[in-house]
């Protein structure tokens, strides 16, 4: 079994999504995708609806997802964690207790080679339009995760 966490500050707009979309692209008997927040507010909470709404137009079911929060254990189940922004990075970072579960975390947009940015926007306080362009994001850096754990 290969894991992938992915992480955002409140789980429940951008790491959901990212979370659908890497299911999505992988085979269930082989991989575990789950996401978390660096913070606790919304814990227990469903996705956002915009969120849902957006993956579902893409085909992506995440209505069954509640936030959780990240925690200290999850560099022992995870093999890769991947954050959406320098300040999840940072917060994720600081919980780590060793190298080893420094290396497993990486901002998902270092995986797009061309990207503007290595930061996914937190589409939280914006309109609809910021929840399709984050879902863009996500899946094609999904795609490039997916390829390579397929290879
Ligand atoms: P997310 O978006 O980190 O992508 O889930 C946010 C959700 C909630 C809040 C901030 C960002 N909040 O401040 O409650």
């Amino acid at each position: 079994m290969t894991s992938i966490l992915m992480v955002c500050l409140g789980n429940i707009c951008r790491s959901p999504m990212a979370e659908g979309i890497l299911k999505s692209k992988l085979p269930t008997k082989d991989f575990i995708v789950d996401s978390a927040g660096t913070a606790s507010y919304h814990v227990g909470e469903k996705p956002d609806i915009r969120s849902v709404e957006t993956a579902l137009n893409h085909g992506v079911n995440i209505t069954s997802q509640r936030s959780r929060q990240f925690k200290v254990e999850d560099f022992d189940l995870f093999d890769f964690i991947y954050v959406m922004d320098y300040s999840n990075y940072d917060n994720v970072v600081h919980l780590a207790r060793n190298e080893d579960d420094k290396a497993k975390v990486k901002l998902i947009l270092e995986e797009l080679k061309s990207s503007l940015t290595l930061e996914v926007p937190d589409p939280y306080y914006g309109g609809e339009k910021g929840f399709k362009n984050v879902y863009i994001m996500l899946d094609k850096a999904c795609n490039v995760i997916a390829k390579r754990l397929l290879k």
